[in-house]
């Protein structure tokens, strides 16, 4: 695979600068469980049929490749995509055709990090375009101390804070009931009294 990416890299400098593919972003940030959108330009030509566009986009990681975009002779083939991106790349049509490559990724997960290579193929030319991706962990960079997870640890906090509300809500309860306890017992010591000579 490292071979491949070597060959492109060399073909892609042999062919005639005339056609090109840029990278409009050469490394994009993102966390876990978003979406991104990248994005190549490549050189357009408004005489010749879409027909003739081939591209393919991979992602690198280390010694395998995946397909997460393939276009073949100006026709979406989802067939070739790899299981690992599928239902969650979304190409943009009508930027394909003003010769704009963008692919959102949903979903994002972790092993979704690599060099992502876009490769596009044309009559008029052939050219190569490489960004590299980052999925971090969500907020793993907030985290001080190893903790499985930050809604749990969230959990945590409401449910001490519940109970220290409840305690407070009891003690609360309390001195209202002593006092009126303290009111009442004075109303009917003096009504006892009072009452006396009813009952006897
Ligand atoms: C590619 O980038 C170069 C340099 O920034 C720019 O001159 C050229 O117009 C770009 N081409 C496309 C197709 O995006
Ligand atoms: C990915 O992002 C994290 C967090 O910003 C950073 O620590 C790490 O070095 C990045 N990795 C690469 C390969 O750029």
């Amino acid at each position: 695979m490292i071979c491949r990416i070597l060959l492109l890299i060399i073909l892609t400098s042999c062919v005639s600068g005339s056609f090109v593919v840029n990278v409009t972003q050469t490394s994009y940030q993102a966390e876990n469980s978003h979406k991104i959108t990248l994005e190549w330009t490549f050189t357009t030509n408004p005489d010749r049929s879409t027909k003739t566009l081939n591209i393919l986009c991979e992602l690198f990681i280390s010694d395998k490749s995946s397909v997460l975009y393939h276009v073949h002779e100006g026709v979406e083939v989802s067939e070739s995509q790899d299981e690992k991106f599928s239902g969650r790349v979304q190409s943009d049509k009508d930027a394909l055709r003003e010769g704009r490559i963008r692919l959102q990724l949903s979903r994002l997960r972790t092993d979704d990090s690599g060099l992502y290579l876009c490769e596009v193929n044309t009559d008029y030319g052939f050219s190569v375009g490489r960004c590299r991706l980052n999925v971090t962990c969500f907020h793993t960079s907030n985290l001080q101390t190893v903790s499985p997870q930050p809604e749990s640890r969230e959990s945590q906090h409401i449910v001490g804070l519940s109970l220290v509300l409840s305690v407070l809500a009891l003690v609360v309860i309390c001195a209202v009931l002593c006092l009126v306890g303290i009111r009442k017992r004075k109303q009917t010591l003096t009504s006892v009294s009072e009452m006396k000579p009813i009952r006897t």
